[in-house]
C-alpha cells in the first residue's frame, strides 16, 4: 500500500519559473521550500503538484448520480465515506459487521485510482443502539474489538485512518467530553491507537476533531497537549485531522497556519478532513483561498477533504458551503481553490522578484529563545514571522520588526539580510515559522 501520493506524473502544465512567480516558504525547524507556479486543471491535479491530495467525502447512496461520480473522479483522489464506516453502520450488532457500504465506496475509489481515509473507528456519536447502552470494561473491550475488527477488514486499502474522533469538550474548559467512552477510562484513546496500529500497520493513524482550528482555542490547546504527550511516550499517532466546518459563528481564524504548523512541529501529519465553509460568492471563495494557502505554508499539510461535492450533497446544504453548487456548476470558491493550489505557499500574485528567509535556532534560555532569519534573492523584502501560542517578541536586531505576538513583521533597517529576534517562549517552545514577499 502507498502511504503517501506521489506529484502527478505529468508536470508538462508547469509553467516557465520565472522569478516573478517564485515565493518561499520557509517552516519550523529552517527547511526552506520553494515552490513554483504549476498549472493544474483539476483540483487533484494542482493539489499533486506540491505532492498533496485533494479529497471529497462520498456517500454510498449518490454513487448511482452519475453527476456526482462525474465531479467526484475528475477532481478528487481521496475518499472519504461519510457514514458508512461508522461504529453503527459497520457493527449494527454486537460482533455483526456489515461493510456493504463501506466497501462499495472503498472499491469505487480504487477502481478509479483514488485512495481512501478511513472514518471513523471510536466516536461518541452514531454509535449502535448495543454500544450506547455499553458500560465499563465490557464497553472497552468491546471499543477494541470494533476497532481490530474494522481495520484489519480494511487493512492495506487505508491511507489514514480517523482512530478517534471528537473526544474533546467545546468551550474553554480543555477537557475531554463526557461520553460512554471516556467513562471507561481516560486512557481509551492510546488503547484505541494501540489496537489500530496492530490492525493495520502501515495506515497513518490520526485523532480528528471540529473547532479545533483556532491557535487561542483551549479544545485546540488539549488537541495539541494530547498529541504532544503520545509523541513523547510513543503512542502511535501520525497525523491530525482538522475538520474545518466554518461559518459565520466559526469562522476561517486569522491564526489557522500557526495551528497548523505548531501541530506539525510535534512531528505528526496534518490533514484538512471535512472542510466546507458556509457563505458565497467572494467572500466564501475568499475563506476557501485562506484555507489552502495555510495548508500551502506547512510541508507537513499533506492534504485537504472537503466535506461532500456539491451544496446539496453538503450535510449544512442550507449554507451552500462547498465548491460546486447544486446543478454541479464550479463556484467562485472552486475557482479560488484551484488557483490558489496552483499558486504554491502565499498566494501572492505576483512578488516581483522572489526571495527566500531560513529560520534557524540560536541561543536559549528558560525563558526566551533566539531566532536567525536569511533572506536571499533580493535586498528589499518583507519578512512574515508567524509566533507559535503566546511566544512575544523581546528583541530584535538588524531589522525593523512590528508586532509582539502572533504575525511580526520585519523589514530592511539597512543592516543588510541577516536579522535575528528574541521571543518569550511564554511556555511554546515551538520555533515561528516565516514566509518571504517582496513588496
Ligand atoms: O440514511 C438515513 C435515511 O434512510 C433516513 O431516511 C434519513 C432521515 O432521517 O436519515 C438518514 O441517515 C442520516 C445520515 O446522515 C445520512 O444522510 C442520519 O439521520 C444523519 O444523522 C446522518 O448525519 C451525518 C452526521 O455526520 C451524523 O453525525 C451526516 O451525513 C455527516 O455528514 C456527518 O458527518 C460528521 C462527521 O462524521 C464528523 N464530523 C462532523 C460531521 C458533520 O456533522
Amino acid at each position: 500500500m502507498t502511504r503517501t501520493l506521489t506529484p502527478s506524473p505529468s508536470r508538462r502544465g508547469l509553467r516557465a519559473i520565472s522569478l516573478a512567480t517564485l515565493t518561499a516558504v520557509v517552516l519550523a525547524g529552517g527547511v526552506a521550500a520553494t515552490t513554483a507556479q504549476a498549472a493544474g486543471s483539476t483540483l487533484q491535479a494542482a493539489a499533486a503538484e506540491s505532492g498533496r491530495y485533494f479529497g471529497t467525502a462520498i456517500a454510498a447512496g449518490r454513487l448511482n448520480d452519475s453527476v456526482y461520480t462525474t465531479i467526484a473522479n475528475r477532481e478528487f483522489n481521496m475518499i472519504t465515506a461519510e457514514n458508512e464506516m461508522k461504529i453503527d453502520a459497520t457493527e449494527p450488532n454486537q460482533n455483526q459487521f456489515n461493510y456493504t457500504n463501506g466497501d462499495r465506496i472503498v472499491s469505487w475509489a480504487r477502481s478509479n485510482g483514488k485512495q481512501v481515509r478511513g472514518h471513523t473507528l471510536a466516536w461518541h456519536s452514531q454509535q449502535p443502539g448495543w454500544m450506547q447502552n455499553m458500560s465499563g470494561s465490557a464497553l472497552r473491550n468491546a471499543m477494541l474489538n470494533h476497532v481490530t475488527q474494522v481495520a484489519t477488514h480494511y487493512r492495506g486499502q487505508i491511507h489514514s485512518w480517523d482512530v478517534v474522533n471528537e473526544a474533546f469538550q467545546d468551550g474553554s474548559s480543555g477537557a475531554r467530553r463526557d461520553s460512554n467512552l471516556q467513562r471507561t477510562g481516560n486512557d481509551w484513546i492510546e488503547a484505541a491507537f494501540r489496537a489500530a496500529r496492530a490492525a493495520d500497520p502501515n495506515a497513518k493513524l490520526c485523532y480528528n476533531d471540529y473547532n479545533t482550528d483556532d491557535w487561542s482555542h483551549a479544545k485546540t490547546q488539549a488537541v495539541y497537549n494530547l498529541v504532544r504527550d503520545f509523541k513523547a511516550r510513543g503512542v502511535p499517532i501520525d497525523c491530525v485531522g482538522l475538520q474545518s466546518h466554518f461559518n459565520a459563528q466559526s469562522p476561517v481564524p486569522s491564526n489557522y497556519q500557526t495551528t497548523i504548523s505548531s501541530f506539525a512541529a510535534l512531528g505528526v501529519d496534518v490533514q484538512i478532513t471535512e472542510l466546507d465553509i458556509e457563505g458565497s460568492g467572494t467572500a466564501q471563495a475568499d475563506n476557501y483561498r485562506r484555507v489552502v494557502q495555510a495548508c500551502l505554508a506547512v510541508s507537513r499539510c499533506t492534504g485537504i477533504s472537503v466535506w461532500g461535492v456539491r451544496d446539496t450533497d453538503s450535510w449544512r446544504a442550507s449554507g451552500t458551503p462547498l465548491l460546486f453548487d447544486g446543478s454541479g456548476n464550479k463556484k467562485a470558491a472552486y475557482t479560488s481553490t484551484l488557483n490558489a493550489l496552483n499558486g504554491g505557499g502565499t498566494g501572492n500574485p505576483d512578488p516581483g522578484t522572489g526571495c527566500t528567509v531560513t529560520v534557524s535556532r540560536a541561543n536559549e534560555w528558560s525563558d526566551r529563545f533566539n531566532v536567525s532569519l536569511a533572506v536571499s534573492g533580493s535586498s528589499t523584502w518583507r519578512v512574515s514571522i508567524q509566533t507559535q501560542g503566546g511566544q512575544t517578541l523581546q528583541n530584535s536586531w538588524n531589522a525593523t520588526v512590528s508586532g509582539t505576538s502572533g504575525t511580526l513583521t520585519a523589514t530592511p533597517n539597512g543592516s543588510g539580510n541577516n536579522f535575528g529576534i528574541t521571543l518569550y517562549k511564554n511556555g511554546n517552545n515551538n520555533n515561528p515559522t516565516a514566509t518571504c514577499t517582496v513588496p
